[in-house]
């Protein structure tokens, strides 16, 4: 019998008893073969995008401002009903009663006043620009803007903001008062009701975007007129006024009465004075064409160029209107930047862009 081989200590590699060990040791069992388990996927949280501070404080005015309405059951509805009136370019109908102008502005508010902030401080053209900046604090200004349709105070907000941020870095004498400080007045004109939410988005604005420390004080008065009608008031918009704005509301204005239109542009070399800008906005695709009869439709840019400007480009025959045009484009966007958090949909936008300077 050979002799029992010698079991290794437990722990002890010594040369020798490895040698043993591997001659005496067990042959290996087969490897259990293992069921397939697919690994967990690697959830991989992508980086939280932070929207820009600014921009992020403008929408939550809005939240801030409207807060139990944002969050009421029947906000959907009645957006479905705007949206739906607004489709039909039945205007009056989409701005004739309170609840409707409520959830237009917590709805298309925002995405505008993002917009027009871009627009006012370097998305249009200097001149523009020029008009939201105080310069030196020695030197108080005066600026006098009057925006037509601008009822649901994405207009008064954009300017807030742009007023606010253009002057940031200038230093406010102590004891100023707000009469001593330089002066942006806003005449928001609109047909609609629109007083009680510009009122509310011009305090909640002044309180939360514009700092104590402003060197400009900044005004708003709501003044609701037909500007079609012939009893418009002749002094809305005058001599002192530096820059008039029509955003996205050009197209009602022409679904209401074309020649009417035509006029009120055409009122406006008279009552302004050389330097005057005047800014026009209208979303691209099918709201920038213009119907005239049954079949005839007009590209928005074209009709608008033609009654101001008043030059025809097919026949380079330019008639003297008193107005130059600064700047053209036919399709341009604002994209809202990533990262901002609202509790409705905030849409990018693509438009037409006219600025005129009267000359
Ligand atoms: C599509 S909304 C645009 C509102 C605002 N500018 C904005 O960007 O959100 C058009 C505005 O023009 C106003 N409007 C329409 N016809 C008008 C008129 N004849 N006179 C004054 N305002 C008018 C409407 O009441 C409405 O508030």
């Amino acid at each position: 019998m050979p002799p029992k081989p010698r079991v290794p200590r437990k722990g002890h590699m010594g040369r020798d008893d490895t040698t043993v060990a591997s001659l005496t040791a067990k042959r290996p069992t087969k490897a259990k073969k293992e069921t397939y388990k697919p690994k967990a996927p690697v959830v991989v949280e992508p980086e939280e995008i932070v929207a820009p501070k600014e921009e992020q404080a403008l929408v939550d005015l809005f939240t801030n401002a409207f807060s139990p309405l944002l969050t009421s059951e029947s906000l959907k509805e009645r957006i479905q009903t705007v949206k739906s009136h607004l489709y039909n370019r039945d205007y009056l109908a989409a701005f004739g009663e309170l609840d409707n102008l409520q959830a237009y502005v917590v709805r298309w508010s925002p995405a505008r006043a993002l917009c027009y902030r871009w627009i006012f401080m370097e998305g249009a053209c200097d001149e523009i620009s020029r008009v939201f900046e105080f310069g030196g604090r020695r030197n108080k200004k005066v600026r006098n803007v009057v925006s037509i349709g601008a009822g649901a105070g994405g207009e008064l907000v954009g300017m807030i903001a742009a007023v606010e941020e253009i002057n940031r870095d200038q230093d406010l004498k102590e004891g100023t008062t707000d009469e001593d400080k330089s002066q942006f007045c806003l005449k928001a004109v609109d047909i609609a009701a629109w007083g009680p939410i510009c009122d509310r988005l011009l305090k909640t604005s002044k309180e939360t975007l514009l700092s104590k420390e402003s060197v400009v004080n900044v005004k708003c008065e709501f003044l609701q007129h037909d500007v079609l009608a012939s009893d418009f008031p002749a002094d809305i918009i005058n001599q002192e006024t530096d820059l008039i704005t029509l955003l996205f509301t050009t197209n009602e204005l022409y679904t209401q009465s074309l020649p009417k239109t035509t006029a009120f542009f055409g009122s406006l070399r008279e009552k302004t004075s050389p330097g005057c800008l005047l800014l026009v906005l209208e979303s691209a695709g099918s709201y920038s064409t213009v119907k005239l009869g049954e079949d005839k439709e007009y590209p928005m840019g074209w009709l608008l160029d033609y009654t101001i400007v008043g030059k025809d480009e097919e026949t380079a025959a330019a008639r003297s209107n008193g107005w130059k045009l600064l700047k053209k484009e036919d399709s341009k966007w604002y994209r809202i930047p990533a990262g901002l958090k609202y509790q409705l949909e905030l849409e990018s936008m693509r438009f037409l862009l006219r600025v005129y300077q009267r000359v």
